[in-house]
C-alpha cells in the first residue's frame, strides 16, 4: 500500500479543496495502525497499568513494558532502563532540567545552550539557573544557521568555570538544519561535559544511533513522530538516571512509603513515571515506531532529499524569498537540511501569506515558531514555514510553490 493511503487524516478536503498538510514540524498525521491501536485500547483493553492481577491491567501492563523494549531498540539503547516515558518533548526537557539540576548543579556551573533552540530548550533551563544558581551560557550560531565548534571549545575551556550540561537540538525546528552532533558531542566529553539533545525534529528525519551518537540524554515527541498526542520519552544513559533524583512524586515511583520514615523509590525507569501513565499513548507510540521501521528508510531518505533540493531552488527563485538555514559544508562538518523551510519575503507578511494559503488548502505556520531569541539572531520577528513529512510528495511542493506565487501577486 502506498504511504499516504495509510494516513486518513491526508484525504479530506479542507474549503472544498484537497488538503495539502505542510504543517509537520507542529505535529504530524497518524497512520491507520496507530489510529486501530488507540481505538483497540481505549474501546475494549483500558486496565490501569502496573497495578492489577486482572486480565485487562496485565494486557495493557504488557503493551506498555513491550513499547519500552521496542523504543529501546528503535534508538539502540543499552537498557529499557534508559526509556522514561513522558508526555512529550516539553516534559523530558522539564523533567532533566529539575532531576539534573538539582542532583548536579552548584551555584556559578554554567548551562550552555545554543542559539537556535526552541523555546523548550531554553526556558527548563532558565528555570534550573534560577533554582540553582548556575549560569546560562549560549553557544551562537553563524549566519547560515551553523555552529563553530571552536567557539564551543572556547566557552568549554574557560579557567575557573564549570560548565555542567550542553542543551542542544538534533535539528532545529526552524533552520532545519541537522547538527553535527557526533563532533560536538566528542568535543563536549573531552571537557567532560554531558550533552542533552532535544531530538523532537531529528528523530523524523534521522535515524538515532543513541550509542554511536553517544548523547547522554535525547528527548522526543510522539506525535511528531506519527505518534499519539501526549507521548514522548526521555533516553538517559543509566549511571546518569539512577544518580538523579525523581520529579514528581506519586503512584508507580515508590518502593516503600511509610508516614514515619518516608518514602524509598523505585528502580528505574519507574523511578521517573510517578501516577497513571498515558499507556493508550504509549501503545500508540509503539505502532507509530513499528510503522516507521516498516518503510524502506533508504528510499524515504532518498525522498526527502529530493524535496529539499527542489524546494531550496525553486523557492529560491522567488523575488524577495530568503530561507533561513542553509545546508553545506561549515568548519569541516556536513550540515545537512531536513525539508523544513521557514522563509521571509520581501513585501508579505507571513501571517498573510499563511491565512491565504490556508484557503487553498495548504496547511503551513506562520510567527515564531517558539524560538524567539533565534527570529532575533535574524532580525525577523515572523517567518513562514512548510515543513514536509514522509507522505508528502514532490505534487504537493510544486502546488504549494505555485500558491505562494499566486499568493505573492495579490499581496504585493
Ligand atoms: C525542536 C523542538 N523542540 C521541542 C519541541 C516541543 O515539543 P512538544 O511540544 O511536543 O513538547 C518542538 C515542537 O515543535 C520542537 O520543534
Amino acid at each position: 500500500m502506498h504511504i499516504r493511503e495509510q494516513f486518513p487524516a491526508l484525504h479530506q478536503k479542507v474549503y472544498g479543496k484537497p488538503l495539502v498538510y505542510l504543517d509537520n514540524g507542529a505535529t504530524s498525521q497518524k497512520p491507520k495502525m496507530v489510529l486501530d491501536v488507540l481505538q483497540e485500547m481505549e474501546g475494549k483493553l483500558n486496565g490501569n497499568v502496573h497495578r492489577a492481577v486482572h486480565y485487562l491491567s496485565m494486557q495493557c501492563t504488557e503493551r506498555y513494558e513491550k513499547a519500552r523494549v521496542v523504543i529501546r531498540d528503535f534508538i539502540n539503547a543499552a537498557s529499557e532502563n534508559e526509556i522514561i516515558f513522558t508526555s512529550g518533548t516539553t516534559a523530558s526537557l522539564n523533567l532533566l532540567a529539575y532531576s539534573f539540576g538539582q542532583t548536579y548543579v552548584r551555584p556559578g556551573d554554567r548551562i550552555i545552550v545554543t542559539e537556535a533552540e526552541h523555546h523548550s530548550n531554553i526556558v527548563p533551563w532558565q528555570m534550573m539557573c534560577q533554582r540553582t544558581g548556575a549560569l546560562l551560557e549560549v553557544w551562537e550560531i553563524d549566519d547560515t544557521g551553523a555552529l563553530d565548534p571552536k567557539k564551543l571549545e572556547q566557552i568549554l575551556d574557560k579557567p575557573g568555570e564549570v560548565p555542567r550540561l550542553l542543551a542542544i537540538t538534533h535539528v532545529s525546528n526552524v533552520l532545519g538544519i541537522v547538527n553535527p552532533l557526533s563532533e560536538i558531542i566528542r568535543i563536549a566529553h573531552y571537557y567532560n561535559v554531558p550533552v542533552a539533545v532535544d531530538g523532537a525534529q531529528g528523530i523524523v528525519h534521522k535515524k538515532v544511533d543513541i550509542r554511536e551518537m553517544d548523547a547522554d540524554f535525547y528527548a522526543f515527541s510522539g506525535h511528531k513522530l506519527y505518534g499519539p498526542t501526549g507521548t514522548g520519552v526521555l533516553y538517559g544513559k543509566e549511571k546518569y538516571l539512577e544518580e538523579m533524583v525523581p520529579w514528581q512524586g506519586g503512584g508507580d515511583m515508590i518502593e516503600t512509603v511509610s508516614l514515619r520514615k518516608g518514602t524509598t523509590y523505585a528502580q528505574l525507569p519507574l523511578k521517573f513515571e510517578a501516577g497513571t501513565a498515558n499507556f493508550t499513548g504509549v501503545a500508540g507510540l509503539k505502532a507509530a515506531v513499528e510503522f516507521v521501521n516498516s518503510l524502506d528508510a533508504k528510499a524515504i531518505e532518498e525522498h526527502e532529499r529530493k524535496v529539499t533540493l527542489k524546494a531550496l531552488e525553486a523557492l529560491g527563485q522567488i523575488d524577495g524569498c530568503r530561507i533561513l538555514g542553509m545546508p553545506g559544508t561549515y568548519y569541516g562538518q556536513i550540515y545537512e537540511k531536513i525539508p523544513v523551510f521557514s522563509m521571509i519575503i520581501e513585501g508579505a507578511h507571513p501571517a498573510d501569506m499563511a491565512t491565504l494559503l490556508d484557503k487553498m488548502g495548504i496547511a503551513v505556520r506562520s510567527g515564531m515558531l517558539c524560538a524567539e531569541p533565534l527570529l532575533e539572531r535574524f532580525r525577523v520577528t515572523s517567518v513562514l514555514r512548510a515543513s514536509f513529512a514522509l507522505y508528502n510528495t514532490l505534487d504537493e511542493l510544486d502546488f504549494f510553490v505555485e500558491s505562494l506565487k499566486k499568493v505573492l501577486k495579490m499581496l504585493r
